[in-house]
């Protein structure tokens, strides 16, 4: 027992800590209370977490990160940041913090705990609309952030944001880790898809460390008919793009400027921003018909369904069912970080029109602007 505890007073969490083997069933913690808790801070008369106690009661520094800091190798446990981090090998779905962390701001999300703020965008996400506080209030509805972004809580994006107050991390998805999830639909931060508070979809076992067309997550998203920002309990909010879209909402439809003069979607006229929130089966015949190669879902271009029936398990034909091909803020972004600008899922810099690349990730569904 003294020895497992001094395992951990000494790993800090920056290594992933080998007492978490592979023995999970559904994303619940198991194992002795004594690998993850610390009751007094105290072993000894020596404090266990030098920085002082943690929320939660944890025993290790860092937050969130203290546990969630190492190299995936399939365990049961997701890492998003490890300084050994390669792209697309050892990382998940949601990427890695790796690269921001080594200085590259444009990479990741600048969490606390991580690294300071971002130099050039500061606190105040870019796209920031206070509107988008369907599944709770972020940073108290002000206009401009004061604080730099957290994990979860009042200003990060797991867990509840605000409670008629500020919670903290801890706070914010307090019981999560040790709740059942085998049902999710938002009504909880623990029932949440990734105690996203709110948000729902199919949690891929292994968080994509592998996968392939038929072992993905099944991201949730709506198809939407206009640029109105979606009410709280709609079916919009539960949307994967919902969550973004409660830091960066004027990116999904909050300036309801998406689609020109005319608000419809539906309609003829061009995009004045990407869209998200969209079905490509809405277009039959024309290019997205073709996404991927044949409709088989990619997951590096992932796409979302609308059917909670879906739900269940991934889809693997998003062609074959309205509401199966949705555009994603995740389409083009990873959630933590990648090696790329902008956090995107592949190098954008190097997608040309009218050559053939099949690394860059825009042809996936814009399949005639490749060479052709
Ligand atoms: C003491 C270690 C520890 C700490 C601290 C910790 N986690 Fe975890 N986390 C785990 C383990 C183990 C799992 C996998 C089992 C599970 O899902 O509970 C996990 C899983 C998760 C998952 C995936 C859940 C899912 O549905 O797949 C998320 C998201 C998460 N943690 C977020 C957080 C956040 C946010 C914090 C800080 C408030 C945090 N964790 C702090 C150990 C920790
Ligand atoms: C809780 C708030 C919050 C949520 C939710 C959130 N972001 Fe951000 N995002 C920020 C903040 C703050 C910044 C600016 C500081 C930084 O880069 O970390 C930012 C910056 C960014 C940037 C620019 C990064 C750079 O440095 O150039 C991208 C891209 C981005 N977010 C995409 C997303 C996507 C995609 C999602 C959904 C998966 C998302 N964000 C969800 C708060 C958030
Ligand atoms: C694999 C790591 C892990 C193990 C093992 C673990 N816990 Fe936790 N526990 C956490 C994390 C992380 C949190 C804080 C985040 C949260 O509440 O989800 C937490 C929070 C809690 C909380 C506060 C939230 C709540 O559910 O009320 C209690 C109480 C708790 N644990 C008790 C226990 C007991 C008792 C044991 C042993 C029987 C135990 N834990 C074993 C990781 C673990
Ligand atoms: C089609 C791919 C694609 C989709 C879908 C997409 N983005 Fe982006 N995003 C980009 C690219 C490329 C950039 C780089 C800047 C640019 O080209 O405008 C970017 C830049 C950003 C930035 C940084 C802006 C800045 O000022 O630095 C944020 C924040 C962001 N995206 C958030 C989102 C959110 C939120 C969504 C969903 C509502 C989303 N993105 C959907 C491709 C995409
Ligand atoms: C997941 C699929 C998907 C990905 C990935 C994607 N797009 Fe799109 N894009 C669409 C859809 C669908 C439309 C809307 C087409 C329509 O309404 O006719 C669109 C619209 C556009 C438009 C405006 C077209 C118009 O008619 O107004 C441009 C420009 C564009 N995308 C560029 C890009 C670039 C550059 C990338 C890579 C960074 C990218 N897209 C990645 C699906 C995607």
């Amino acid at each position: 027992m003294i020895k497992k505890m001094k395992v951990f007073s000494l790993g800090l969490g920056l290594i992933g800590f080998a007492l978490m083997a592979p023995q999970l069933v559904g994303a619940k913690a198991q194992g002795p209370c004594v690998d993850c808790h610390t009751m007094h801070n105290s072993q000894d008369g020596v404090a266990i977490v030098a920085a002082g106690p943690q929320g939660a009661l944890v025993n290790r520094s860092g937050g969130c990160v203290g546990c969630h800091t190492g190299a995936n190798s399939g365990g049961n446990i997701p890492y998003v940041f490890s300084t050994t981090a390669t792209y697309g090998t050892n990382t998940l779905a949601g990427g890695n913090f790796r690269w921001v962390v080594a200085g590259d701001d444009t990479t990741g999300h600048n969490v606390v705990g991580l690294n300071s703020a971002d130099l050039v965008l500061g606190e105040t996400p870019p796209g920031w609309n206070p509107a988008f506080n369907a599944n709770t209030e972020l940073n108290g509805g002000g206009a401009t952030w004061a604080v730099q972004l957290t994990c979860a809580g009042t200003n990060g994006c797991h867990g509840i944001h605000d409670d008629g107050g500020s919670v903290d991390d801890f706070t914010a998805i307090s019981g999560s880790h040790h709740a059942d999830d085998s049902a999710i639909d938002g009504s909880t931060a623990a029932k949440s898809f990734r105690f996203l508070y709110g948000i729902i979809g199919y949690e891929d076992s292994d968080w994509e460390y592998t996968n392939s067309a038929t072992d993905h997550n099944q991201y949730y998203g709506y198809d939407r008919t206009n640029d109105t920002p979606p009410a709280a309990l709609s079916e919009g909010a539960k949307s994967i793009n919902y969550l973004c879209a409660e830091c960066h909402g004027d990116f999904h439809s909050g300036a309801a400027d998406d689609k020109g003069a005319d608000t419809d979607n539906t309609a003829g006229s061009a995009w004045l921003r990407h869209p998200t929130d969209y079905d490509m089966n809405n277009l039959p015949g024309t290019e997205y018909s073709n996404y991927g190669t044949d409709g088989t879902y990619l997951p590096l271009v992932p796409v979302a369904t609308n059917r909670t029936a879906a739900l269940a398990a991934p889809v693997s034909d998003v062609n074959a069912t309205a509401g199966d091909a949705i555009v994603n803020c995740i389409s083009c972004h990873r959630a933590h970080g990648s090696p790329y600008a902008d956090l995107l899922r592949w190098d954008y810099d190097t997608c040309e029109a009218g050559s053939d690349d099949p690394a860059c990730g825009c042809f996936s569904c814009h399949t005639t602007k490749d060479a052709g």
